[in-house]
């Protein structure tokens, strides 16, 4: 047996007004909820019980997977009444665990799309005999992130989490929100009350002399938190540029799921999805976008790196650019929206008045 458990509680705010009725890992990316290809790798890793520590529309979780058969895993759900942090929940979610003390839990963030070797990292925890082993990864800007400087040996020297001063950016290298923990340290974190493992447990570890081991590797890499983030994870999944063994169809240019309807003179590239119930009428050029169920883009239309939410409607003529269209949201006719804009869920925008070009000189 070998278990994990996934952090799948917070609130998912920088992907309002997606996340308003659904949390961030059931939304659809690459055609699946999220979470699916996150099972999935886990599965395939050699993973077969996973407590998913849930708060934030828990109940949706469970409506999804049930008892995750399907996935060749068993699941166990906790949900806390109110959220008890990165480290509370990883607390909170062990006491459903069935590992002794010497043995290895993985525990996942539930946002972070990776071509980690799991399996590796969980036998490399247990021959080097560490407290903590850390999946690091290196990005160009990791002020968002948790700044994790190791020695030549990997060993971790801090634990610096959403550094705010230029000192404190001492490294490029960053926690990737996947972790070993030896059973009995698990069980070392407070129980009861918000903890965060970032600014909490990891810190507190190091300054009592634990050993906690970086492994730090060049494999895909994505958390998923972000709009621009979110688009780019689905259309890297549908162009092949990281496996997921949940991918529902081929990879290419676009995946087009079953009962949905892309008319022949539609444009779909860059790795676009577009769900079931969703129609895409002739003309519209849908571009490195998700397209979620029941959604309709109407013809000569311009969608480009955009979410569109479920049951949203995009009127005839409109451009949308790195936009997030809520569901049930209606944008008229002609409307040439600002880059990055985001609308709530239900809301109608008016029609605009047809722009005509400059007439041609006689
Ligand atoms: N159950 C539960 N309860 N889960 C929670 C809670 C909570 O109170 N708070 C957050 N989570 C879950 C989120 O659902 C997500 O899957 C994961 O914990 C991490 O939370 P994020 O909100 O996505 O954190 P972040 O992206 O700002 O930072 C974290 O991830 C980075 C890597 O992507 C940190 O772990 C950073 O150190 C790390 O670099
Ligand atoms: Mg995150």
């Amino acid at each position: 047996m070998s278990e994990a458990i996934l952090l799948v509680g917070g609130k998912g705010t920088r992907l309002r007004p997606l996340t308003t009725f659904t949390p961030k890992p059931l939304l659809r990316v690459g055609g699946v909820p999220f979470l699916t290809h996150q099972l999935a790798r886990a599965a395939a890793a050699g993973v077969t019980r996973i407590v998913l520590a849930t708060s934030y529309l828990a109940e949706l979780f469970e409506q999804e997977y049930g008892d995750g058969s399907r996935l060749g895993l068993e699941l166990v759900y906790v949900t806390e009444k109110e959220p008890l942090g990165t480290g509370g929940a990883i607390r909170n979610a062990a006491d459903h665990l069935k590992s002794g003390p010497g043995e290895p839990v993985l525990v996942f963030n539930g946002d972070i799309l990776s071509g980690l070797d799991i399996a590796g990292l969980r036998a490399g925890h247990w021959a080097s005999g560490a407290d903590v082993s850390l999946h690091l990864t290196r990005v160009p800007d990791p002020r968002a992130f948790g700044l994790v400087p190791t020695d030549a040996d990997g060993r971790v020297q801090a634990f610096l989490e959403k550094p705010e001063t230029a000192e404190e950016i001492v490294t490029d290298q960053i926690n990737a929100g996947c972790y070993v923990f030896t059973r009995s340290v698990i069980d070392t974190i407070p129980a009861g009350r918000e903890v965060s493992v970032e600014r909490e447990t990891f810190p507190g570890l190091l300054r009592s002399g634990g050993f906690l081991r970086g492994v730090t590797d060049d494999s895909y890499w994505l958390d998923l938190g972000t709009p621009t983030a979110f688009v780019k994870g689905s259309a890297d999944l549908v162009r092949g540029l990281i496996d997921s063994p949940a991918l529902p169809g081929a990879t290419g240019e676009a995946l087009v799921l079953p009962g949905a309807q892309a008319h022949e003179q539609a444009i779909l590239n860059g790795g676009t999805v577009i769900c079931e119930g969703a129609v895409v009428e002739p003309g519209a050029v849908v571009e490195g976008s998700v397209v979620l169920p029941g959604a309709r883009i109407a013809a000569d239309t311009l969608v480009h790196r955009s979410v569109v939410g479920r049951q949203a409607s995009i009127g005839t003529g409109s451009v949308l650019r790195e936009a997030v269209i809520g569901d049930g949201a209606q944008v008229g006719p002609h409307n040439e929206l600002p880059a990055g804009v985001r609308i709530a869920c239900g809301v109608e925008l008016p029609a605009q008045a047809v722009r005509v070009s400059a007439p041609i000189a006689a």
